[in-house]
């Protein structure tokens, strides 16, 4: 039993953080033979990637995907820890295999993701939800053909999380979502340790992959024919610093545009580590696409200092402006509002930072305690209702949509390349994405999914557009 521990992984040393390439083991080539599996995720685009590496490696092992949860042999929970809603979510589904199990028990479950990373949660596992297999962490996906290979029998729930983030493992099977669209992660964790997040602690301290292990992944990607990739990280603007090698995110793009795949993407940034350099890089570079999602978080000075965001309004202001400087840029945002202690008059400053920044869109959150955060404390004080805090969610979002609207009307009868990616659930009706992220209703056959297309904007709305192929 190796069990999580929140105060382990907020330390930081400076061991060094060691390349492994995976292997798998013959032991366990194939242990999926004739079963199938289900994996379900919860949160963010790197926990949509992992899910994209689970169903690799269960695909190397002899497994098939099932589409559907109640029949797989194997059921995965790959679990989001950011909001209490999200931790709701993967317990209610966990109350649902629990019924599947009564029915059929040699069903296996695992739990993995940034809540197995918590000890709240896999006490709680371990209290009531026993027909669980086994919990790993975001640590150690490269084990998960041994944790099944050894839990197979059904015995007993096994714990396997490690608190100390692992190694930088290259080279792990992966089943992609999308043939002309993928994710490659450029770095690992966290060092930034914002008041109120639980992810510093969950996906351990920053870790960046080498550049030229990024450079052939994404050239391997391009060659077999996909058209955008996405450099993802926690704070992607932090990528290199750990290495040591002198270079960072601003040559880390230049690069990955070098390679001639259309469209590049990168999120998330963080204000704090934004440089000329990497400004001037996207200004270059036209097939990095102008999209920058830069969460500000708040935009009170008091709150900003109490959330440890290292920057001030005015900061923020500075970079915004320079980021604004690139030919048609989007820029979106996060907001938490109700951060403990947030007062009227600090509401007041975000709804003023809105009006000035005029966001393409954003998303916005009410504050949610995480067990074992800074800010966790202060709320056991925090005075704001919810219903308050709910209100200044609905003020917040009346705003914020009439400046994506704003943003979406001003595109009206203008022509712009499409990446299509799929049918919408209107009939005949496909959508897809502009360079700046915008989503784009048109009518089209299935054949352009993939395909880059011309499309004119006829109708605007708070959320997408409505628009016609041109060619
Ligand atoms: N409560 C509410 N929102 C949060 N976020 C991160 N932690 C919390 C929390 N405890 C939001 C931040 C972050 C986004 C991914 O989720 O806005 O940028
Ligand atoms: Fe969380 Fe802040 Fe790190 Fe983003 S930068 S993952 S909000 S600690």
């Amino acid at each position: 039993m190796n069990l999580p521990n929140l105060v382990e992984a907020r330390k930081r040393t400076n061991s060094k953080v060691n390349k492994v390439n995976y292997k798998l083991d013959d032991n366990y080539l194939n242990i999926g033979n004739g079963k199938t599996y289900y994996v379900k995720t919860y949160g963010c685009q790197m926990n949509e990637h992992d899910t994209e590496n689970i169903e690799g490696l269960l695909d190397s092992i002899g497994f098939i995907k099932n589409s559907e949860m109640e029949n797989a042999d194997i059921v995965i929970l790959n679990t989001c820890s950011i909001r209490e809603n999200a931790h709701n979510k993967a317990f209610g589904m966990l109350g649902r295999l629990k019924h599947l199990k009564e029915e059929r028990p040699n069903l296996i479950i695992g739990v993995c993701g940034c809540m197995a990373q918590e000890e709240v949660v896999v006490n709680e596992i371990l209290a009531k939800y026993r027909h669980v297999n086994f919990v790993f962490g975001t640590h150690h996906l490269q084990d998960l053909p041994k944790l099944i290979y050894e839990n197979m029998d059904n015995s007993k729930t096994k714990i396997d999380v490690y608190s100390i983030e692992g190694d930088v493992v290259e080279g792990l099977p992966v089943k992609r979502a999308n043939s002309f669209k993928a994710y490659v992660n450029i770095i690992y964790g966290c060092d930034k340790f914002c008041t109120y997040c639980i992810v510093p602690y969950t996906r351990g301290k920053q870790r960046s992959r080498k550049m030229e292990d990024i450079l052939s992944e994404v050239n391997e990607l391009k060659n077999n024919g996909c058209v955008e990739v996405t450099l993802l990280g926690q704070n992607v603007n932090a990528y290199g610093k750990d290495l040591n090698l002198g270079y960072d995110l601003a040559d880390l793009l230049e690069n990955v545009a070098k390679t001639n795949v259309p469209r590049v993407r990168f999120i998330t940034s963080h204000p704090w580590d934004f440089t000329d350099h990497m400004i001037d890089v996207i200004r270059k570079y036209p097939n990095i696409m102008n999209y920058i999602h830069l969460p500000i978080q708040s935009g009170s000075n008091r709150i900003l200092k109490l959330m440890g965001r290292r920057y001030t309004r005015e900061d923020y202001k500075i970079l915004f402006n320079k980021l604004r400087e690139i030919p048609n840029v989007s820029i979106t945002t996060d907001i938490i509002v109700g951060f403990p202690g947030e007062t009227e008059k600090d509401f007041l400053d975000t709804l003023d930072i809105v009006n000035y920044c005029k966001y393409d869109g954003a998303f916005t959150f009410i504050y949610s305690p995480r067990v074992g955060t800074p800010a966790a404390k202060l709320y056991e004080n925090d005075k704001t209702t919810l219903e308050e805090k709910e209100h200044r969610l609905y003020r917040l979002n009346e705003l914020i949509n009439d400046y994506s609207l704003e943003s979406n009307k001003r595109m009206l009868n203008n022509i712009y390349p499409v990446l299509v990616e799929g049918k919408s659930n209107k009939d005949e009706m496909m959508f897809g994405y502009t360079e700046t992220n915008k989503l784009v209703n048109f009518k089209g056959s299935n054949n352009l999914v993939g395909k880059i297309v011309k499309i004119k904007i006829l109708d605007a709305k708070s959320f997408s557009l409505d628009g016609e192929l041109v060619e």
